[in-house]
């Protein structure tokens, strides 16, 4: 059954002259432009960040030459320069190169890490928590916990590892979480949340963030209060991800709560759910006036959305991947898994391929082939095998389908 986004019936028209922002100023941060990956348990690791970090980019003068300059619009190198200068001129924390080579994706989330797991880990193995390279920054590490003291030790912990910023997580939903009060099961205690904004805030200097959902369920939607409870303590930008607990991954992302949200603060608000298109990210910012836009499973099945949006802002239009460009971006990602963990994740594998394939002609043989592999290297094999049959011109045969839930496409929190 075609999921709604699939239908073309339901495509979002991008209001004309909207636009997401080029930036968005987070404490002393500079996110340019303002879009965010967002934090994904199981998915956004170092990797993936870098990966998706560097299918962003805008690299070199070949990318602005074919940018066409019909219909009077500015140019790419003059934008981006325009933008930089922006960042230099707001804060140091804005890592750019050089002046052509900026990314379309303005900050990269940590998956959420236990606030306990990092405060009891000593010292030398907290590593494993925390690693990111300095092509990540700007970079926000997000911590889940119900502890207010633990929370803002472990907060010191993510300010000392050089992080950017700190992001508390209000909103995973799963069981797990939600049993010890983390997570969403704080959204039911607002008064505990005030406590623990308090104490993280005053634990760190760096910009302090809180990632929440509308409420526990329809009867208990708190996204409004907590978001001018967040300013009251001295946060520096909210992320909304507009549903409620209750209603998990199911129906739509109710931006109209986004709205109200920007209505009710002052401080940056990041709207959150149901991106797939640069129209979309346009509508939200038109439907709710949001400082910024936040992409989570797009960027798995499609890494190139962050530069689509960056290329729509600029020109108006934006390119659609080939087969080839899919090719490149599979391998290049796999081979990256396969060089940092030797074994290459076959897990992680397994479920990008599910993500990455839909659409692809054959897609159903490459996700079974994967699924039989038992290595990262034999699962590499098989995506180079499956793209050199398809861009010779020969379409796989259909296989046996892999059912979703044997790639487990659940995700792990929120
Ligand atoms: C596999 C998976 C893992 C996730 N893990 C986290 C997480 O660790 N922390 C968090 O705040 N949200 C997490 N989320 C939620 C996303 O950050 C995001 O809020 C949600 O997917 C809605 O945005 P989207 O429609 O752009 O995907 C996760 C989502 C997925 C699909």
């Amino acid at each position: 059954m075609k999921k709604f986004w699939e239908n073309p019936a339901n495509a979002i028209i991008a209001p004309q002259g909207a636009q997401v922002p080029d930036s968005l100023q987070i404490g002393n941060v500079c996110i340019a432009p303002a879009t965010i990956l967002a934090p994904m348990a199981g998915v956004t690791d170092t990797v993936f960040r870098r990966f998706i970090r560097n299918a962003s980019f805008v690299r070199s003068a070949q990318d602005v030459m074919e940018v066409p300059e019909d219909a009077g619009q500015v140019s790419l190198t003059s934008r981006m320069q325009e933008q930089t200068s922006v960042c230099m001129e707001r804060g140091p924390s804005a890592v750019f190169k050089n002046k052509d080579e900026i990314s379309g994706c303005g900050l990269l989330m940590t998956e959420f890490t236990s606030a306990d797991g990092l405060f009891r880990t000593r010292e030398s193995k907290r590593k494993r928590y925390l690693t990111f390279y300095e092509d990540e920054h700007p970079i926000s590490a997000q911590l889940f916990g119900s502890d207010p003291y633990t929370l803002a030790e472990s907060a010191k912990i993510v300010e000392d590892a050089g992080f950017d910023l700190v992001d508390l997580n209000l909103g995973c939903p799963a069981k797990r979480v939600v049993k010890c009060n983390g997570g969403s099961g704080l959204l039911k205690d607002l008064p505990v949340i005030g406590t623990i904004f308090e104490a993280v805030r005053s634990a760190v200097k760096i910009p302090f963030t809180v990632k929440f959902r509308l409420g526990w369920d329809d009867e208990n939607i708190v996204c409004v209060p907590l978001a001018k409870m967040a300013e009251d303590c001295g946060l520096n930008g909210v992320a909304l991800h507009a549903r409620t607990r209750e209603q998990g991954y199911s129906g739509n992302a109710r931006w109209e709560w986004i709205a109200a949200v920007k209505d009710a603060v002052k401080i940056p608000v990041v709207g959150n759910g149901d991106i797939r298109t640069p129209e979309d990210a346009i509508a939200m910012v038109a439907a709710t006036g949001c400082d910024g836009v936040m992409i989570g499973r797009t960027a798995a099945s499609n890494p190139w959305i962050f530069r689509q949006i960056r290329q729509h802002a600029e020109t108006g239009r934006y390119d659609q991947p080939n087969e080839a460009d899919r090719y490149q971006m599979i391998r290049t990602y796999f081979k990256m898994l396969v060089d940092e963990t030797m074994h290459g994740s076959p897990g992680k594998m397994k479920q990008f391929v599910a993500w990455f394939t839909h659409g692809i002609p054959g897609g159903n043989a490459l996700r079974r082939a994967c699924y039989d592999a038992h290595t990262g290297p034999a699962i590499l094999d098989s995506v180079e095998r499956f793209f050199e049959e398809l861009l010779s011109g020969h379409v796989p045969p259909q296989s046996t389908p892999v059912a979703e839930a044997e790639l487990d496409l659940l995700p792990a929190c929120d």
